[in-house]
């Protein structure tokens, strides 16, 4: 099975980007292959990545709902073979990394067929990859409906205030409350000010008993491609946003991943 790491958190903390960080960090590292997947309806990881989408597991969904209804799935294939071939088709082929896009969230139609076995074929795909990296939606709904869901790393990013920190705290809960399998949950503080984390916000982390992994700077430099459209992946790896979460992630992954 894949080493699973999902990136969690509030919208507009910077799991998206510290996601797309970790994508090129790991293909750069040559742990691959990497199987990425984009769990947050909202999300743009592949812009992040720069990649196009054509399919979405949500298309997915809708259509083989629909053709399941009409009576028009293929003559001579079952369903499972015709959703395993769409899912196929949905992968996104990057250098060095696979993405998955699940797109929009289900419609008031009927889709449990469909989601029981796309869930399946997903987690099934996903034992190709030596890591997966879930981009997660605030909620984690995505995780809460994956057949298997045991996660090896979260990071649970923050903006650098105390609600954002109690925010990053939620997760913790949430985690239990959906009865994932966790192993290690780590909090990453985002977008911090020159002058790093104050006492008051350092005293909030350790009143919610929550694992600094560390912190990733205000980078004005992250805003600028954001802004112009670059992929953020070409960002150049002496960035100090990029600098600094790559050395979070030689501390937290590479030692667990070489084990
Ligand atoms: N360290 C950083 N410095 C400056 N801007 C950042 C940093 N991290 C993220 N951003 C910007 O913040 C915005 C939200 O980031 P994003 O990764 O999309 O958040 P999320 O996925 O949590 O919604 C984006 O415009 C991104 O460019
Ligand atoms: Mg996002």
């Amino acid at each position: 099975m894949a080493y699973t790491v999902a990136v969690a958190g509030k919208g507009g903390t910077g799991k998206t980007t510290l996601a797309g960080f970790l994508i090129n960090y790991l293909v750069e590292k040559k742990l691959t292959p990497v199987l990425a997947v984009d769990a947050d309806p909202n999300s743009n990881l592949n812009e992040v990545l720069g990649e196009d989408v054509e399919t979405t597991l949500g298309d997915i969904r809708e259509d083989v709902s629909i053709k399941n209804r009409d009576g028009k799935l293929p003559a001579g294939m079952s369903k499972t073979d015709y959703i395993n071939y769409q899912l196929q088709q949905a992968v996104i082929e990057g250098k060095g990394f696979d993405l998955l896009v699940m797109g929009r969230p289900e419609g008031s139609g009927c889709y449990c067929f469909a989601n029981g076995i796309l869930r399946e074929a997903t987690d099934r795909l996903s034992d190709n990859y030596k890591l997966m990296i879930i981009d997660n939606e605030a909620g984690l709904e995505h995780l809460s409906r994956r057949t298997t869901k045991n996660v090896d790393i979260m990071f649970a990013v923050s903006e650098c205030s105390k609600r954002g920190i109690e925010a990053a705290a939620r997760v913790k809960q949430l985690i239990e409350e959906l009865k994932l399998d966790v192993k290690d949950l780590y909090l990453i503080v985002n977008r911090v000010p020159p002058e790093g984390l104050s006492d008051d916000i350092k005293g909030t982390i350790e009143s919610y008993d929550l694992k600094l992994a560390g912190t990733v700077p205000m980078d004005m430099k992250v805003f600028e491609y954001d802004n112009k459209g670059i992929p953020l992946v070409q960002l150049p790896k002496d960035s100090d946003a990029v600098k600094t979460s790559r050395q979070i992630f030689d501390e937290i992954l590479i030692t667990r991943l070489k084990a």
